[in-house]
Order: structure tokens, then C-alpha cells, then sequence
């Protein structure tokens, strides 16, 4: 590898950097409430077999071309194959993947300044500060502005520091906290009346769902947003991985971490809504659907949390420095996409890189407040719906059909020598080939109907 370039330093610490991109707004929030709505177990099973059937695969493309190419999106992609067609082709998909993932931070980060006010505004109450307390928990430009400026100078603090001292030092810290305080919630959450009603909501499987297509591309797009995949975060990730670990391994890990984070936040937020429910507090909307998204967080919870007195202010902090959390160590993988083009492209230094880039991502995230009812929805939609599902083809196109086959083996028989003989090499280069990118297309296809 280049010398210079950074390197995770040990299993543990790639392990805790990839989960903790991979964990974030979309297992807590997302994965729950989807749930929730479309058939408890039923959706679980789901989202189970395609993280592991379609998004599984795919991340390995990510990770295997990164550590190939050592190098960021935009490099890596168009040096996979000597044709100047295919570096042009190569070159374009890295612009796209590095656009989305400048696009997803800016409004990551957004909703990222909410969670922190949101755990803020409690810790303000518990110091008796009143009037602070009612500043944050107004909406205004001001507040939106100020804690995602907060949000995206943490972000951009760690990763001015680099590989092993900022995304690995911050991931292996932050991730170990984010866990302990979702067991500590959930311990707390259920002793409460309601609770045992939330847990057979969200295990008992309404199996009449699963013919229901809705329900396939829901927890295809969510496996998908849950993984980091399609914009290269994993790829830079897996570019800083050593050649002495196992690279299928590596990203089966992360696969059951992140499925398996998912898994727990549902036995918080499942029990909690029903709490909420034995509490009085209205949890299904008109249509008879549990109330989900901002409702959810912002209004069903928050609700909670007031009818429980001291211990609700507690339970409140806790929850959104949890949310917090998730998000910071997310966002740092987002903007590890831009910050190392720049490193290594223009020869700029990494505080450097990444000041401006997340500086102008800020500015974004700014123009997305002022005028939020037009552009909000409209990225969301753009970037998670339509970028990561294709650029996931995409990706999965370069690993099957422009790498070529021995360069595939040899970069996987490092970490795992023996893998010719495995299962994986006799099914993953045809199936990233064909079949993944096959059925990404076909369940996207579906989705805009
Ligand atoms: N995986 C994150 C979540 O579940 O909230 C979101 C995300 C992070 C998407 C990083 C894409 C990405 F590159």
C-alpha cells in the first residue's frame, strides 16, 4: 500500500468503524417503525434474508475493491481496468457515489443537530435552565442552524485527525457507550406497563404480510441505507483495511453487527410505543398505523418521557445522546467520502480536507434549513431511493465485470488463503455478476411503479 495512507489498526477497531457507519438513524428510527407497520417478525425475517442475500454481497464488492485499489471512490473506481472507456465509466460512478454521499451528509447531519438539541434541551431542564431549555426546543433557523453547525464540527474534528487517531480512536469509544446505553434503556423500558404488549407487536410475525411486495422493497431500500452502501464509505473503509485480515469474514461481521443492532433498537422502540399507548398517549394514527417518523421521535416519545417525571428527563437524555451517537459515527463515514478525494487527489492535508469539505456540506445542510418544506424530502428521496440503490448495481458491476477474476482472488486470498476452496468464491463472483445487481434492479423497478 501506498505509505502515508492510513490503516485501521487492528480487527476490532475496522470492525467498530464499519458498524458504526453501518449503525446509525436508520436502525434506530428506521428499522422499528418499519416494523411496526409492516408486520413485526414478518419484516424482520425480511430484512434478515435480503441483508444477508442482496446487501451482504454487495458490501463485499465495496470492500474488496477498496482494499484493492487502496484508494478513495473516484481513484479506485477508475483504475479497477485498463480500457480508458472503463476509467472514464469508472470516474463518472465515483463523482456520483461521492455526490450522494454529500448530499446524504448534508441532511444526515440536519436531523443529526435535532437528536443533539433534543438531548440537549433535557440536560438544560436538569440544570434548571429554563429559558435555555425553551430556546432549543423552539424551530427555528437559528437553533436548526447552530446544531447542525455542532454536529458537522465534531464530524469534521474527527476526521481532521485521521484513520487510526480520529474514525478508529472515535468508533471504538463511541460505539461500546452507544450499546450499553440501548441495554440500559431497554432493562428500563421493560418494566413498564405496555411493554409485553410492544414485544409481541414487534416478534409475533403476521405472516400475511410476506407476500405483500411494499413490504420487500421497504426492507430492501432499509437494508440498503443501513449497510452505508452505494457511496463509497464502505469502499474507503475497506480501502484502509490490512492484508491480513479476512476480508468475507470481515464483512459478515459487520452484517450481523448492523443487523443485529437493528434487532435490539426494536426492543426498545417497540415497548416504548406501547407505553406510551398504556400511558394514554395516542400511537396509531388515523389510518390505524402506528405513528412513525418525526412523529415518532419528536411527538410520541418525547411525550413519554414528560408523563415520567425526573426519570423521564434522565430517559430522555439518554435516548438522544444514543441518537447522537449513532449519527456522529456515521456522518464521520460520510464525510471520510469527500475529505479523502481530496487528500489524495488534489495532495491537500487532512485537516485541511476535511474542513472544506464539511464546511461545504455545511452549507448545504444550511440552504436545506432555510428553505426545508422544498428541499428536504425532495434529497432524501433523491439520494437513499434512487443514488444508493443503483449506485449499488453499479459497484456491484465493477467487483463482477470490470476487476478482473484473478485480480479478485488475489486481493481475497489475502487474510484467507484457502478461499478458492470456500462457499463464498464458488457463489460470490457469479452472483455479484448476475444475480445481486439482477435483483437490486428489479425490486428498484417495482418501487417506482
Ligand atoms: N447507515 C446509516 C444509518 O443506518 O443511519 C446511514 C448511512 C451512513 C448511509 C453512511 C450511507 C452512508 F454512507
Amino acid at each position: 500500500m501506498a505509505t502515508g495512507r492510513g490503516q485501521f489498526s487492528s480487527k476490532i477497531g475496522f470492525l467498530l468503524a464499519a458498524a458504526g457507519s453501518a449503525v446509525g438513524l436508520g436502525n434506530i428510527w428506521g428499522f422499528p417503525t418499519q416494523a411496526a407497520n409492516n408486520g413485526g417478525a414478518a419484516f424482520l425475517l425480511v430484512y434478515l434474508v435480503l441483508a444477508f442475500v442482496l446487501a451482504y454481497p454487495a458490501l463485499m464488492a465495496e470492500l474488496t475493491i477498496g482494499r484493492y485499489a487502496r484508494a478513495n471512490v473516484i481513484t479506485a473506481l477508475s483504475q479497477l481496468h485498463p480500457l480508458p472507456s472503463l476509467q472514464k465509466t469508472g470516474f463518472i460512478v465515483g463523482i456520483a457515489a461521492l455526490s450522494v454521499a454529500v448530499f446524504i451528509l448534508s441532511f444526515y447531519s440536519i436531523v443529526a443537530g435535532w437528536m443533539l438539541a433534543e438531548a440537549l434541551s433535557p440536560s438544560a431542564q436538569l440544570l434548571q435552565l429554563h429559558s435555555v431549555a425553551g430556546w432549543i426546543d423552539t424551530q427555528s433557523f437559528s437553533r436548526n442552524g447552530l446544531m447542525c453547525l455542532v454536529m458537522s464540527l465534531l464530524t469534521i474534528m474527527i476526521i481532521a485527525r485521521g484513520v487510526e487517531k480520529g474514525i478508529e480512536a472515535w468508533s471504538t469509544r463511541l460505539m461500546p457507550a452507544l450499546f450499553l446505553i440501548l441495554l440500559g434503556m431497554i432493562g428500563y423500558v421493560l418494566t413498564q406497563t405496555g411493554a409485553t404488549e410492544g414485544l409481541r407487536a414487534y416478534l409475533v410475525p403476521d405472516l400475511s404480510r410476506l407476500s405483500d411486495p411494499t413490504l420487500i422493497l421497504s426492507a430492501m431500500g432499509q437494508a440498503f441505507f443501513s449497510l452505508s452502501l452505494g457511496v463509497g464509505a464502505m469502499l474507503i473503509y475497506g480501502s484502509y483495511l490490512r492484508d491480513t485480515d479476512n476480508l468475507p469474514r470481515m464483512g459478515a461481521a459487520v452484517t450481523l453487527l448492523d443487523t443485529g443492532f437493528a434487532f435490539t433498537a426494536g426492543l426498545l422502540i417497540l415497548p416504548a410505543i406501547y407505553v406510551a399507548q398504556a400511558q394514554g398517549i395516542t400511537v396509531f394514527n388515523n389510518e390505524g398505523a402506528l405513528i412513525a417518523g418525526p412523529d415518532l421521535i419528536f411527538q410520541v416519545l418525547p411525550a413519554l418521557f414528560d408523563r415520567m417525571g425526573v426519570a423521564g428527563s434522565w430517559l430522555a437524555l439518554a435516548f438522544f445522546a444514543l441518537m447522537s451517537i449513532a449519527a456522529l459515527t456515521s456522518a464521520i463515514s460520510l464525510l471520510e467520502v469527500p475529505a479523502s478525494v481530496a487528500v489524495e487527489r488534489w495532495g491537500i492535508s487532512r485537516p485541511i480536507a476535511a474542513s472544506l469539505s464539511g464546511g461545504g456540506i455545511f452549507a448545504i445542510s444550511l440552504i436545506i434549513i432555510w428553505q426545508f418544506d422544498k428541499l428536504f424530502s425532495g434529497v432524501v428521496t433523491l439520494t437513499t431511493v434512487y443514488g444508493q440503490p443503483l449506485l449499488g448495481v453499479a459497484l456491484c458491476l465493477f467487483a463482477g465485470w470490470v476487476l478482473h477474476r484473478h485480480l479478485l482472488l488475489k486481493e481475497l486470498r489475502n487474510g484467507h488463503p484457502e478461499i478458492e476452496q470456500s462457499f463464498f468464491w464458488k457463489v460470490w463472483p457469479f452472483y455479484v455478476k448476475f444475480i445481486c445487481p439482477t435483483l437490486i434492479l428489479f425490486t428498484f423497478v417495482q418501487s417506482l411503479r
